[in-house]
């Protein structure tokens, strides 16, 4: 007679034969540790199984497992047990489905990922009782993830005064309660908005690789956002440090301190190693252009050929013949298919460039071609941005090379994800270190770029061209009009020793700015409708030496004055995107001293996006 206990389900005890018991559907992770599996098969021969496994009924006598699969493994592989005690479930699916979560979250060994992943299930489950919830997303962490994103951003509305629609406040008023009391009654109870700022995004925003890796080491939330920041610094060292168990620090070497695995390290020290790499990492980028071994011809012509170049271009610039490009495409194809099955057996990126002595961002293009934009950005441990601020702490040192100016990558990703699509067509008329067209290559889209610089040997793809204000000319011809251009020129009277002669940013402000005029109105002639120009830029204000209330505003240049040149010249203005500048690169001393003159800073920087506006062109039409 089956008896009932406080989970309110009824339930009975019998033993049964092993090979009854079919696995489990709800449990995600796969990975078991050996040696612990035999230490508890040991350990259940000696003292017998102390805790049963859950089970549910099925037909024809056989079982499913609810809970207690590492013991039934163990029972397995290193017992010769055939029979075992079994707490058979008097349950439904969804019922078993939460008590295996609710067991999972009560594991000791529990990963931070699994403990999320877990919490997850649970709410999912219960949530799962409204149909009207079952449609928000495909997977349980989809729709979790957009219910609890919804509910937060309503009550930030709220709580700043901001409208909040009917529909959204009968949804919060509809759901929040229920979330509420769920979180509060999970085994380890937890507050939601907590979860969704600090846990949920383990899952949303670091790769796959990184949370695999985070389970196999039984690491904790810090650990694993620590090991998230060195995959993205290094994924090499990051395959070594998780292949090898453990961090390769200096005095670790030594044979007299005691060799720590991965999870003895605090998540400090997982990101100060990370962070002292990423250090290193850039001042060997920094000797890295003029040492690098130049590509070969192929490998150029392969990657100006992805980036969609037309073949008389490529042919032009690397002088060779239009058919010997066309004799490459089946070697390259060849080759691709060598980079995919290198990355399929285990090579990291990184290595598979040095491998094949290929630009890295090539190697990306080739891996993520079938993958949607979406998980591009997870592959490339990028949180995607859904509101219209992208602040990135730092460029990441994958894409573009090191430059004056240079910009992320993500900055680049995000204009790519919402203003074109596979395959579009993007000019960057100032492209530096090639961020633009090395994001295009991961991203699937089409790529020409332009700059004063000519670098055949490692940049073939950024062809050398001069913007010159006093005879301003349109470098391709007329009917290959861009889906995006990408436009972020030098600032205003920044960094103008660090370019080239003939950089724009040495220019008087008249200068300045009837170039931007005369530039603005060419890239209207030379656009459709459909084009979207995507223009960064930040207010240029002396603030450096002078305290705010003094600076002179016609020594200024505000992004007003852009977005009035940009209206002016043809193009409407759909949207502005806040891309702030880190403030890392002022130190205390400096801080102290604006502080002390009242001078004020500048670290808005803005994505100002611009469509051309049809009606205007009639209007110039008339003129
Ligand atoms: C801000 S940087 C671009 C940085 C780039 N987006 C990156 O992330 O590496 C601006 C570039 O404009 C180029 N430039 C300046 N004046 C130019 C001109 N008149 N014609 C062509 N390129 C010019 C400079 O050489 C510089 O590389």
């Amino acid at each position: 007679m089956p008896i009932t206990d406080n989970k309110n389900y009824p339930f009975s005890f019998s033993m049964i034969d092993i090979t009854k018991i079919d696995p489990s559907p709800y449990q995600h992770r796969k990975y078991f540790d050996e040696n612990s599996l035999r230490e508890l098969g040991a350990s259940i021969l000696r003292d017998g199984l102390i805790e049963p496994v859950i089970v549910q009924p099925q037909k024809k006598g056989r079982f499913q497992l609810i809970a207690g699969e590492r013991r039934l493994r163990a029972i397995k592989d290193h017992t010769n047990m055939t029979m075992i005690q079994a707490k058979i479930a008097d349950v439904d699916d969804l019922q078993a489905r939460r008590i295996s979560a609710a067991e999972n979250l009560l594991r000791e060994d529990l990963s931070a990922i699994e403990s999320i992943e877990a919490t997850i299930e649970i709410i999912d489950v219960e949530m799962g009782k409204e149909p009207e919830y079952l449609t928000v997303g495909k997977t349980p962490l989809e729709r979790v993830h957009k219910l609890l994103s919804k509910l937060d951003s309503i009550r930030r509305s709220k709580e700043r005064g901001s409208v909040v629609s009917e529909l959204e406040k009968d949804l919060s008023n509809k759901y929040v309660g229920q979330v509420e009391s769920i979180f509060k009654n999970l085994p380890k109870p937890l507050k939601w908005q907590s979860f969704l700022m600090h846990d949920l995004i383990l899952l949303t925003d670091i790769p796959s690789i990184v949370q695999t890796a985070s389970v196999k080491h039984g690491l904790n939330k810090a650990q694993t956002k620590a090991l998230a920041r060195l995959e993205q610094v290094s994924a090499k060292v990051f395959h070594d440090v998780t292949k090898k168990d453990s961090i390769p620090f200096k005095d670790q070497n030594n044979n007299l301190s005691p060799k720590l695995k991965l999870k003895e390290f605090s998540a400090r020290e997982i990101q100060t190693f990370a962070e002292d790499l990423e250090k290193t990492n850039k001042k060997n980028d920094q000797k890295k252009d003029t040492l690098q071994q130049e590509f070969s011809t192929e490998i150029k012509a392969a990657l100006m050929t992805r980036l969609g170049i037309p073949h008389v271009r490529i042919a032009q610039r690397l002088n060779i013949h239009r058919e010997t490009i066309s004799k490459y495409a089946p070697k390259n194809d060849e080759f691709f298919n060598k980079i995919h099955q290198d990355f399929k057996s285990g090579s990291c990126i990184p290595d598979i460039a040095q491998k094949y002595v290929v630009p890295q961002p090539l190697v990306w293009s080739v891996i993520l071609q079938e993958k949607t934009d979406q998980e591009r950005f997870k592959d490339l441990n990028w949180g995607l941005r859904t509101w219209d601020n992208w602040y990135f702490n730092d460029v990441d040192h994958r894409f573009g090379d090191d430059w004056p100016g240079r910009i992320p990558a993500q900055l680049v990703a995000h204009t790519l994800f919402y203003f074109t699509k596979e395959n579009d067509l993007v000019f960057d008329p100032m492209a530096g270190g090639g961020v633009v067209a090395d994001t295009c290559l991961a991203f699937n889209r089409r790529c020409w770029s332009f700059d004063l610089l000519d670098r055949i040997k490692t940049r073939p793809e950024i062809e050398p061209f001069l913007w010159d204000p006093e005879n301003l000319a349109w470098p391709v011809p007329a009917g290959k009009k861009p889906d995006l251009i990408f436009f972020d020129p030098p600032y205003f009277k920044k960094m103008a020793e660090h370019y080239m002669k003939g950089s724009i940013s040495d220019f008087s402000k008249a200068k300045y700015l009837k170039f931007f005029k005369d530039l603005f109105s060419l890239m209207r002639e030379h656009s459709k409708p459909s084009t979207r120009i995507a223009f960064l830029n930040a207010d240029f204000r002396d603030f450096q030496s002078i305290p705010a209330f003094d600076e002179d505003p016609e020594n200024a240049i505000l992004l007003l004055e852009y977005a009035k040149l940009l209206e002016n010249c043809g193009w409407k203005i759909t949207h502005l995107i806040d891309c702030p500048l880190s403030t890392e690169r002022f130190t205390g001393n400096m801080v102290s001293k604006m502080q002390g003159k009242r001078t004020l800073g500048i670290i808005r920087r803005t994505l100002i996006i611009g469509k051309p506006n049809i009606l205007h062109k009639n209007d110039a039409m008339q003129d």
